[in-house]
């Protein structure tokens, strides 16, 4: 049995990643329970036009024009700790920050927990569960690297926004897919978002 996933964006370039990531997530029939941070409603203002009230959270200002239906979409508040995703004893098939800033990547290398997305970072963390970064910054900083090695020797998968140019699309469109492709492949979603190195036209 599916569990649900945990997608939670926060103030990184590239938010255009996490909405396009939930979008698929849903399509495939999954449960997302999803929660965004302050900063990523600057940077979805900034880079997609989109206004998002965490205090009122509408889907149809994220994704305006989607097919797709929102039903299985749970949105919580970044300071709400009473969610299900604040606990180890709820189960989840994995979380996924994307984009995750420095500052979120930064606090989850050190289990800060300060707001809900960290929380729940940490809860998967402790119960060796999926967590994966899309981490967006370039070029990297030694404070951003060591960042990356905690977390990663924590447990958690360092999967930098980083799409690669092989893969016959180089829309931006398909390069955002690129990226959620290999998010999906991570948590073992199927998919057939990206023709894959080796496959035929
Ligand atoms: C338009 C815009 C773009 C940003 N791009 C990045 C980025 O690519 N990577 C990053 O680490 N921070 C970026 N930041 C800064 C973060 O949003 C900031 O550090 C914030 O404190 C992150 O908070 P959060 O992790 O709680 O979302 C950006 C901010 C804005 C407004």
């Amino acid at each position: 049995m599916n569990r649900p996933i945990v997608v939670a964006m926060t103030g990184g370039s590239g938010v255009s990643y996490g909405c396009r990531l939930v979008e698929v997530l849903l399509q495939h029939g999954r449960a997302v329970h999803f929660t965004i941070s302050p900063a990523a409603t600057q940077v979805l203002q900034h880079e997609m036009g989109r206004t998002v009230d965490l205090d009122d959270f509408q889907t149809e200002v994220l994704w305006p024009e989607s097919a797709v239906s929102f039903e299985s979409l749970d949105y919580y508040h970044y300071q709400d700790y009473f969610t299900p995703m604040a606990s180890g004893s709820f189960l989840t098939d994995g979380m996924v920050i994307c984009p995750c800033s420095g500052a979120t990547l930064s606090a989850t290398a050190h289990g800060a927990s300060r707001n809900l997305i960290e929380r729940a970072a940490e809860v998967h963390l402790k119960e060796s569960r999926k967590l994966i970064l899309v981490q967006r910054e370039t070029p990297l900083s030694l404070t951003a690297i060591e960042n990356m090695r905690l977390a990663k020797l924590a447990g958690a998968t360092i999967l930098p926004a980083m799409p690669a140019w092989y893969h016959g699309d180089q829309s931006i469109e398909g390069l955002i897919d690129f990226i959620v492709a290999r998010i999906l492949d991570q948590l073992d979603v199927e998919h057939n978002l990206i023709r894959r190195w080796g496959e035929n036209d």
